[in-house]
């Protein structure tokens, strides 16, 4: 009898956990509108708040990186302990409905973590990838599809779930501080170059956010700022890369940004979030606000802003009292979670995959490197390049000893190592001035000794170095070519100066050029000088010009090796210009409108219109320095054959030069407008590719594909 009862008594227990089963739904078996329905009002809202609720603000800035006013007012508590140290934020979750905690990382560059965790003998560094900018100057998207592949097999395998990247806001001017972070001046380049980036990192099974959304074309005063832009203009040049991305690569999530567009907030802008973003182009992910980004949390669930990161407690009071009140129905909450828990479901965290902290990173080194040669640009070379061994190398400049793979900010990456020039040059059996070397090396490890430790909002870099003229001479002598690097460095927060040491050469750096080239050239002797810069300085008017001139941007932690398999001919140089740099600072439109308008608060007037990087300067009579899209070869290629057929352009390219290359077959449209382009395989002497670049709906105008024009009716 009594085993009876017992077995009774389980039976009806089993019965109500199924029934209470069937009642409460769970991610992933019931609907997500019932899962909703079976919310509380606070779950609703703490699902549309991220959870570092306490997440401090950034570790005290260093001076003159980061302009303070630029930084939000977020509450200066503790750190919540991340899922993952050192990620950005996470996600809220409601177990009882099966919905996990999903973690958000930076950053374009590569995944951005501790890489170290208290008590935990395991490390967690990541790869530092070339940055954007020299992304879309290798005008490959395989090649970019192939280190976001790596990229997401990294955010993947130290379990997170969305990688807050990429980052693909237009140079509007080549002082934004962010440069290094966003692909291009050109829309259609970014578009391509953003798509390439999102398809590889969600092949990975994890999700992008393509930030910032929108009109985001400076650092200074970003929290506030009001971007005025006539609307035609934002559609054609703020906006067109965004929608290409959203049709045709399907990014998870959205970061709209912290600036305002003509008077309201983007994190605000229901015409934007809304009748933009979903109306017109079908996006079906969610928006997440940048960190802290605006300050009105109803306007900005309204406006179809689905999440608040990283969230702070007076969020969700507001929240939850805006409901209660009438000022926000529940019903929009429902919508932006709706919203949320889609993309949920194609999480990592929500598959029940297991992390394995242990990425592989060796393989992901030798594609950093790999895809470093491909993006950097040469912009001079009268034969001296490339380097013939044996060659004695006099190797200057401060960068040439502490080569920067990337900025300071949300896109930096905590790298295990960096390989810079001077170790580059001497693995591919260089022999160095050791008493050159000896000197930098430790005048510039003396000069970090002074300065704050390195961090991702700080990357400190010593004053360079001087030469005396006795030095330089005795060095001419000695050697028998030198390679000069100059570098710059700049990052999140903060916008570069027009002045000398920044844009401009200082005066140290200008003399000690052309010292170095005077020196060097009255012996008979070559100068090459390499760019270690992730937006454009001004490179005229120096008093004496190097024989080779090498762009090779933030290029990642193989920046060394890459940049010798270059000027070695181990990899023929086949990036071309994603910016245009100008004669002088003044040529270029938006110059006179950055930062903060003249007699202006703080609204910044895009008065330069549609006149941004190659269409001005192709069409204005002002000429570039280096055009948008210039890049030399250590061969030749002649295009011919240039054609128009039903939507598709034809052109054959052939290698008219000695050695194997590639190019890229460029094709501008009305107003100069890039219209389409294609990069070749790579061709040995003699060899002739014919291309065929589809072009959808052609407006009608003149075409042109180097030199060729036809004329589309
Ligand atoms: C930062 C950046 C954004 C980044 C986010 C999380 O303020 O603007 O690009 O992804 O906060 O770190």
């Amino acid at each position: 009898m009594r085993k009876l009862i017992w077995i009774l008594a389980t039976m009806a227990l089993l019965a109500a956990v199924c029934i209470s089963c069937n009642r409460t739904p769970r991610l992933g078996r019931s609907s997500i509108k019932r899962v909703i329905s079976a919310m509380t009002l606070e779950e609703k809202v703490r699902m549309v708040v991220g959870t570092s609720t306490d997440r401090a603000l950034p570790p005290d800035m260093a001076p003159g990186i980061v302009n303070r006013e630029s930084y939000p007012g977020g509450p200066s508590t503790h750190l919540t302990q991340n899922q993952v140290p050192g990620a950005a934020g996470d996600g809220y979750a409601i177990p009882r409905l099966g919905i996990p905690s999903i973690v958000y990382a930076d950053g374009p560059a590569g995944l951005r973590i501790n890489p170290r965790r208290d008590g935990d003998t395991a490390t967690y560094y990541c790869t530092a990838f070339p940055t954007a900018t020299l992304l879309a100057a290798s005008w490959d998207p395989a090649i970019v599809e192939k280190a976001a592949e790596a990229i997401g097999d990294e955010v993947r395998e130290y379990g997170v779930d969305i990688l807050l990247a990429p980052g693909m806001n237009i140079q509007r001017n080549p002082l934004t501080g962010r440069n290094f972070e966003y692909f291009s001046e050109d829309p259609f380049l970014t578009g391509v170059t953003a798509a390439a980036y999102v398809r590889g990192v969600q092949s990975q099974g994890v999700g992008t956010s393509v930030k910032h959304f929108a009109v985001n074309n400076q650092e200074r005063y970003r929290n506030g700022i009001d971007a005025v832009v006539d609307e035609s203009v934002m559609r054609e040049l703020y906006l067109k890369a965004f929608e290409k991305v959203v049709k045709e690569a399907r990014p998870w999530t959205v970061m709209s940004s912290y600036n305002k567009i003509n008077g309201t907030y983007a994190s605000e802008n229901k015409w934007l979030l809304t009748d933009v973003l979903r109306g017109e182009w079908g996006f079906d992910g969610f928006v997440m606000t940048d960190w802290w980004g605006a300050d009105d949390p109803v306007a900005q669930m309204t406006a179809g802003n689905n999440l608040l990161m990283p969230g702070t407690p007076n969020q969700i009071e507001e929240l939850i009292q805006a409901v209660k009140d009438g000022r926000l129905d529940e019903k929009v909450l429902d919508r932006n979670i709706e919203d949320i828990l889609r993309v949920i479901l194609k999480t990592p965290k929500m598959q029940g995959f297991v992390p394995s902290n242990r990425p592989d990173l060796e393989a992901h080194d030798a594609i950093a490197r790999e895809i470093a040669t491909e993006g950097m640009v040469l912009l001079r070379n009268d034969g001296v390049l490339p380097l013939e061994k044996p060659c004695r190398i006099a190797l200057f400049g401060n960068y040439s000893y502490d080569t920067q793979p990337g900025g300071s900010g949300s896109g930096y990456v905590n790298r295990k190592r960096k390989v810079n020039l001077s170790e580059g040059l001497v693995s591919a059996g260089f022999n160095l001035d050791e008493n050159l070397s000896g000197t930098y090396s430790n005048y510039i490890s003396e000069e970090k000794s002074k300065l704050p430790e390195e961090f991702f909002w700080y990357i400190p870099t010593a004053a360079e170095m001087t030469l005396s003229d006795k030095a330089i001479a005795k060095a001419a002598g000695e050697n028998d070519i030198a390679v000069l690097t100059i570098g710059r460095m700049s990052g999140e927060g903060g916008d570069r100066s027009a002045g000398e040491g920044d844009y401009l050469l200082s005066e140290l750096e200008r003399s000690q050029l052309g010292r170095i080239c005077a020196a060097f050239h009255r012996a008979g002797k070559k100068v090459v000088t390499v760019l270690n810069i992730g937006a454009p300085i001004e490179l005229t008017g120096w008093d004496e010009l190097p024989d080779a001139l090498l762009l090779a941007w933030l290029p990642g932690q193989q920046a060394g090796n890459a940049i010798t398999d270059i000027l070695t001919g181990k990899v023929n140089p086949s990036g071309k210009l994603p910016v245009s740099f100008a004669k002088r600072y003044a040529d270029i439109p938006s110059s006179k409108n950055f930062g903060v308008s003249e007699g202006e608060l703080n609204r910044v007037i895009y008065a330069e219109g549609l006149n941004v990087g190659h269409r001005y300067f192709a069409t204005s009579g002002t000429e570039a320095e280096y055009p948008f899209g210039y890049g030399l070869s250590y061969t030749d290629f002649k295009l011919s054959g240039f054609s128009y057929d039903n939507g598709r352009f034809r052109v054959s390219v052939r290698n008219s030069g000695s050695r194997p290359g590639r190019e890229v077959v460029q094709i501008y449209g009305p107003g100069h407008a890039l219209a389409g382009f294609k990069k070749t395989a790579l061709l040995d002497p003699g060899k002739t590719e014919d291309e065929e670049i589809v072009i959808d709906n052609p407006v009608p105008g003149d075409y042109q594909c180097g030199g060729m024009t036809i004329t589309i009716q």
